[in-house]
């Protein structure tokens, strides 16, 4: 079966587990409360990483819930309608996540406390990673070779539309109180201090032991064998086996992927799209 694309508001959405109305309601409704903590994130840049941290740092380093709640439960996506029922369900604090671009998030937002992570990842790995996951779940429109998958990532005719919109969306609210900016590279770099970071940002005080657990049960190996995080257990219709939401998880895989010309295109786009930006906001080349 080939899977097209959902449209809302020009943007393309995967066709699995969403629909029009639902996004609508969302983007129209949904109310934001103070306590919550939203990750937001462009699609491939480490939301599951970043929502295991969050999980972890809310259960002070227990594992039990991670490794028996599926993370979509854990935290649950705001634009699907199973996951505003989650997150309706939740006794816990609520930890919502959320690919959705600035213009179309709930306005509520806005008006509450509430606290938003945003991660970021060189939007070179963000392309390879997606590429590897959309060619393999079955969920929206398959491009055909790393050739195509390119080029509709530079027109934005991926899921969740343009990278460059999304960053230049979201870093408007980048000096707010309540938002803090993160990068996929820097969590690499230094993971310890990244979810020190956190932890201060949320307002939950860890003990050493805690946040060594932390570190541990977030890193990458651990979190491949973790089949709640690893999406293993989505049913097999939606997922072929092989693939893994815990790929390599490296930095800088673009560079075994592109090719001259392809590397010297993207950076043509990117000078161009990200010109107002400074450029030592990004830990990228
Ligand atoms: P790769 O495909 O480059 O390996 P998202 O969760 O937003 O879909 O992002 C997926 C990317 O995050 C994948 O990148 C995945 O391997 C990486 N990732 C997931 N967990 C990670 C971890 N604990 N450490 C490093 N990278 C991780």
């Amino acid at each position: 079966m080939t899977y097209e694309f959902l449209w809302f508001e020009g943007l393309p959405f995967p066709v699995w587990g969403y629909n029009i109305e639902d996004i609508k309601e969302t983007c129209t409704k949904f109310v934001i409360k103070d306590e919550d903590t939203i990750i937001v994130t462009y699609p491939k840049s480490g939301t599951r990483w970043l929502r295991e941290i969050l999980c972890l740092i809310h259960s002070k380093g227990y594992t039990k819930w991670i490794q028996s709640v599926p993370i979509w439960k854990c935290s649950s996506w705001l634009e699907t309608r199973q996951g505003c029922k989650f997150l309706n369900e939740s006794e816990r604090q609520r930890l919502l996540t959320s690919h959705l671009p600035f213009h179309l998030f709930p306005k509520s937002l806005f008006t509450s406390k509430a606290k938003v992570v945003y991660i970021m990842r060189n939007p070179k790995d963000v392309l390879v990673s997606g590429y590897y996951l959309w060619t393999t779940l079955k969920l929206t429109k398959k491009p055909e070779s790393f050739k195509q998958y390119f080029k509709w990532f530079i027109q934005g005719n991926v899921p969740y539309g343009s990278w460059f919109e999304h960053i230049h969306g979201w870093m408007s609210m980048r000096d707010r109180e309540n938002v803090l900016l993160l990068s996929y590279e820097d969590l690499q770099k230094d993971p310890r201090s990244t979810i020190e970071k956190i932890c201060q940002f949320v307002g939950k005080k860890l003990n050493p032991e805690e946040l060594d657990s932390v570190l541990e049960n977030s890193s990458f190996h651990v979190m491949k064998q973790n089949k709640m995080s690893n999406y293993e257990i989505l049913p097999e219709n939606l997922i072929t086996k092989h693939v893994s939401m815990t790929r390599k998880g490296i930095c800088g895989d673009w560079k075994n992927h592109f090719t001259v010309a392809q590397a010297e295109t993207f950076h043509k786009v990117y000078q161009e799209k990200m010109a107002g930006f400074p450029k030592d906001l990004f830990p990228w080349e």
